[in-house]
């Protein structure tokens, strides 16, 4: 998700949050915008576009005097991006305003109970609504704005990191945070509030960060109160004092945005089944699959057009949807389906996966599915981006913004949301039993604890990236659901390291590229031991009996593979289907400590673009 910016204190907070939002810049987003308080009026400006949009914008709409201000820059996740979906949201007396990071799980049965009480709502998000409870609860039970955050955030599920103004008590902002990050600053008579300190750092070094669960009532000339929300005992916080240089805050400590975005993967895959997987209940509930489903379960064919990773995100759902819910799936090259004079048929669903949302490619192979009459279904992690707009309908992975060339968090994202297609689909069609369907919804839900396990290999991946640095050439082998796996890992390496990489399926060396295979050839081998384990060990002794180099991604534990492999990269157990999500982890780990060994530019690799917007 994106960023939010607040001030309190002695200074004008306009230039303060202006440069704050433009700081947080690099989180990427789709709109922005700004409130402020000059003693009298609450003022807003926000509109869709860049920082310098709102601007242009702010200083012909309002006066942009005031010491309070508070300031979003949007990543949306309900509502396209537009000026009205903008943050800060106001509620309906006027004089309650919020900046929010996250996702409002349950915010559909809250604005429809503050619809029959009257309540009016301008916007299409998540965000409207909390505001507009907060006034409820305020208004009902006569409360000061912390004890009403407080206990409007105890009726919420999801995620947030909020500041909320009232005008009534104009010397105070409340922040809250449970799931998106928010530090405080803490100056001299002034108080500071953002996503993370880069738009505080050159005012003050001193910083508290919110824990999950915590929220502060920031009030001038008055000691800064956290507590917690659940029960309100009060927290004694730890003022940080900063050493981190702008940059590094950026990117969150990490060297680079593309390791950020690999640890970020446990958060986002849970963002990513928030409010849709419902394991107890035993419910997937996607609103763009439900309202058509009909067509999913009377389709003859899903065709998966994409490019890059999205492609290979499609070849693991082509195993997934053929094993759970039996329709044929077919995964095509955007690039070549669009060309090829494809059959398609109205009985055809297809399916484009885009990160960026933005890939010419699959924009046309998606206008050339419409065109034959097939139901086309989006999966974007932009929202309001141009394929998401242009497809019958979808479902968005809530990765937030992916700024590492390198798609990592996307990847897992993408296959979280296709797996719970999957399985809705098995569960309507009846070709998954209950009991599978179930043990898929439990272990969907603990995915994300396992892929933070997996995250613990990388001392093991730098390690063995140290040894294999300098390989001219690497093979990377994956059987069934790792097959595609083994491509992700190819392309990681190659596009960020530069060493000419190529995936397979382990049993295809002996077609050919076995003849590869000597001492300076690395083989990294995906081998758990759930699927074709036994087939994969004699792949790996094929390698072994001609001096290949074996770098083996196996289940911990394992034994039989240690004894073959050179080096073993351990990893948690899952279900075979499931297992993409966990095994890609490693191979992008060592992907991105060999192309920082070899000094390459591991962001923004050379010759790429992150959005391939051209033919
Ligand atoms: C993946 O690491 C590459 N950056 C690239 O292959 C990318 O996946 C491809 O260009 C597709 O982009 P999209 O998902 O935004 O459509
Ligand atoms: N869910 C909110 C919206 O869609 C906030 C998104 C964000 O984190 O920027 O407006």
């Amino acid at each position: 998700m994106c960023g939010i910016v607040g001030y309190i204190g002695y200074r004008e907070a306009y230039p303060i949050v202006i440069k704050g939002l433009k700081r947080l810049e690099y989180r990427g987003y789709d709109s922005a915008g700004v409130m402020l308080f000059d003693g009298e009026n609450l003022k807003v400006s926000k509109t869709k576009g860049k920082v310098s949009d709102l601007e242009e914008r702010a200083s012909k709409e309002i006066t942009t005097n005031g010491s309070i201000g508070i300031g979003h820059t949007r990543w949306a996740t309900h509502g396209v991006p537009n000026d009205v979906n903008s943050h800060p949201h106001i509620s309906n007396s006027g004089d309650l305003a919020i900046v929010h990071n996250g996702i409002i799980e349950n915010y559909a049965p809250l604005k429809a109970e503050l619809i029959k009480r009257g309540y009016i709502f301008h916007s299409d998000t998540d965000t409207e609504v909390l505001i507009n409870l907060i006034e409820e609860v305020q208004k009902k039970d006569n409360l000061k704005l912390g004890k009403a955050v407080q206990v409007a955030l105890n009726q919420v599920v999801g995620a947030y990191a909020i500041a909320v103004f009232d005008k009534k008590t104009p010397n105070e902002i409340v922040a809250a945070r449970l799931g998106s990050p928010l530090a405080i600053g803490v100056g001299e008579g002034e108080f500071f509030i953002a996503s993370d300190a880069s738009p505080f750092i050159e005012y003050t070094s001193n910083a508290i960060y919110l824990e999950d669960g915590e929220m502060a009532n920031i009030r001038l000339h008055k000691q800064m109160k956290v507590r917690k929300i659940k029960d309100d005992s009060l927290v004694n916080p730890t003022i940080q004092e900063l050493q981190m240089n702008l940059e590094q805050i950026e990117k969150g400590g990490y060297d680079h945005f593309m390791l950020k975005e690999i640890y970020e993967q446990p958060s986002v895959i849970k963002d990513t089944y928030r409010g849709r997987l419902h394991a107890n209940e035993g419910l997937i509930q996607m609103a763009g699959v439900e309202d058509n489903l009909e067509k999913f379960l009377n389709a003859e064919r899903i065709i998966i057009v994409a490019c890059g990773t999205s492609w290979h995100a499609g070849l693991v759902a082509e195993y997934i949807f053929e094993e759970f819910a039996r329709i044929p799936v077919e995964v095509e090259y955007a690039s070549e389906f669009r060309y090829r004079n494809p059959i398609i048929n109205s009985k055809d669903i297809v399916i484009a996966i885009s990160q960026s949302g933005e890939t010419a490619d699959t924009m046309a192979a998606i206008k050339l599915a419409k065109e034959s009459g097939a139901f086309v279904f989006g999966v974007c992690n932009v929202v309001g981006s141009s394929i998401s707009r242009e497809t019958h309908a979808g479902a968005y992975t809530h990765a937030g913004p992916e700024i590492g060339v390198a798609s990592t968090k996307a990847f897992t994202t993408q296959i979280t949301v296709l797996t719970m297609i999957a399985l809705r689909l098995a569960k309507a069609k009846g070709t998954l039993s209950n009991s599978l369907f179930h043990t898929y919804l439990q272990e969907l839900v603990i995915i994300p604890e396992k892929v933070k396990e997996a995250l613990e290999t990388n001392d093991r991946a730098k390690e063995i990236a140290a040894v294999f640095k300098d390989a001219p050439n690497c093979l990377y082998l994956g059987r069934g659901y790792n097959f595609p796996v083994a491509l992700e890992g190819a392309l990681k390496l190659k596009e960020i390291s530069y060493i000419h990489a190529e995936g397979y399926p382990a049993a295809e060396m002996k077609h050919g590229p076995i003849a590869l295979i000597d001492e300076h050839m690395p083989v990294v081998v995906i081998a758990p031991k759930q699927g074709h384990y036994d087939k994969i060990v004699s792949n790996i002794q094929e390698i072994k009996s001609r001096s290949g180099k074996i770098i083996a991604v196996v289940t911990k534990g394992d034994t039989q593979v240690r004894e073959l492999a050179d080096y073993v990269i351990e990893i948690p157990e899952t279900s075979d289907a499931l297992s993409p999500l966990i095994t890609t982890i490693p191979l992008q780990l060592l992907s991105y400590h060999i192309a920082v060994m070899r000094g390459c530019n591991v962001d923004q690799p050379r010759n790429l673009a992150k959005s391939v917007t051209v033919e």
